[in-house]
């Protein structure tokens, strides 16, 4: 067999996908042959998330059917409440998510079936409870009860509803909503590639989702709209961008967060979406700081790149953060929320990962010494 190493497993196809198609020349990102440029704003995430399951958009029965599947799944084991009291001071958010998936399939009776009855009611009862997860744990390490979710409203309103315990405007509920539409699904990229790769073993959702909360957490994937804003935070002014940027582009390797992308060569679409939905934030606030900074930076990024030759453009992590920033989430709840989205995407994935499945089992071209004879232990 030819030993082609594509390290990152950049440019390998794993599979066919009928999902999601991304023209990272043009800027493209299609779900289910909607651009996402066709259902930010006006479609809700639980459309989305119906549209990435079952193929189309759904109708305003299929809809309202929808979201009575997933009414009953807004709770939580009140096991997850005590997992979290009991975490260490400092445990990070998507730590404890991870956790907390993890716990959540001793409370299913049948959390190891992979045949797609089972697998769509995990994935059901995991959009309705991601959120509540999420804003469980910001309310217990504030020292705060969690809230009751309400069934009648929907996942993007219970976030907010079951993080501040009061009832969101429509206009936040419309940013979340868009906020998670775009960061619903993204081919395979590293976490659903994960989820993907956990469940070609056969084994259960919960064991796939917890894999894939685990890769997403990572500082080069969903972890940067975190290092975003940490890094807002320590530039802390408008004049102080340039330098910062200027500091991290002259160390070797150095990366700055929120730009870059493995399939976008011009500006993510998602980006392009939430600099808007940023840009209307800071006006309606009248607080344009971190949307300002957020200008700047991509400003001296442009500058510096040109020069480079390369194009390294901002990307859905980017002005994600100041989004959240202005919602006034904390800097290390922007991954949760990230997973509170992209649980659609890992589900629809791994409902045609479990349809047709081939164990994934890549090579690793050895580079070790060969030939060694074995010592006793007291004579090496
Ligand atoms: N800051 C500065 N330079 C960057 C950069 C960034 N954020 N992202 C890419 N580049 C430059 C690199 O210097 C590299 O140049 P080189 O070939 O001369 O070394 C070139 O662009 C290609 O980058 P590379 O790291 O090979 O791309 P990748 O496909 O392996 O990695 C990312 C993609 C996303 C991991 C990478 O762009 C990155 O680390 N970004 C910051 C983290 C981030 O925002 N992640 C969220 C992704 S949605």
């Amino acid at each position: 067999m030819e030993q082609t190493i594509n390290r990152g497993l950049d440019g390998v196809y794993i599979d066919e996908s009928a999902i999601c198609f991304i023209d990272g020349g043009k800027g493209q990102l299609v779900y289910r042959g909607y651009d996402i440029r066709e259902l930010a704003g006006k479609a809700s995430f639980e459309e989305v998330a119906y549209l990435l399951w079952r193929g189309e958009l759904p109708d305003r029965a299929q809809l309202d059917a929808f979201r009575a599947r997933l009414a009953p799944y807004f709770r939580v084991p009140p096991a997850v409440y005590d997992l979290y009291r009991s975490l260490p001071a400092g445990t990070s958010p998507m730590a404890a998510l991870r956790s907390a998936v993890s716990l959540l399939a001793g409370f299913d009776e049948q959390p190891d079936g992979v045949d797609e009855a089972n697998v769509h009611r995990i994935g059901t009862q995991l959009l309705a409870q991601f959120p509540l997860l999420v804003a469980a744990f910001q309310r217990i390490r504030a020292g705060q009860e969690p809230v009751e979710p309400r069934p009648d409203l929907s996942v993007a309103a219970n976030f907010l509803y079951t993080l501040t315990g009061e009832e969101p405007s429509p206009a936040a509920t419309r940013v979340m909503d868009v906020a998670l539409v775009l960061h619903a699904e993204h081919g395979s990229n590293a976490s659903t590639f994960v989820a993907r790769a956990t469940a070609s073993t056969l084994t259960d959702v919960y064991s796939a989702i917890t894999a894939a909360v685990g890769a997403l957490k990572g500082p080069l994937h969903g972890g940067a709209n975190t290092a975003v804003m940490k890094a807002l935070e320590e530039i802390g002014s408008l004049e102080a961008v340039e330098p910062y940027v200027m500091g991290v582009l002259a160390k070797p390797g150095g990366r700055v967060m929120g730009f870059g992308h493995r399939v976008y060569k011009v500006l993510d679409p998602r980006a392009e979406i939430l600099k808007e939905v940023s840009r209307g934030l800071a006006e309606e606030s009248g607080d344009s700081k971190w949307f300002e900074m957020s200008l700047e930076m991509e400003r001296v990024m442009d500058r510096e790149m040109a020069k480079k030759g390369k194009q390294v453009k901002p990307n859905v992590d980017f002005f994600s953060a100041s989004v959240y920033r202005m919602l006034g989430f904390p800097g290390d709840m922007y991954t949760p929320i990230f997973a509170v989205a992209r649980i659609a995407g890992w589900m629809a994935h791994l409902y045609e990962q479990y349809a047709d499945n081939r164990i994934m089992r890549p090579r690793l071209v050895y580079t070790g010494p060969t030939g060694k004879t074995f010592t006793p232990i007291d004579e090496r």
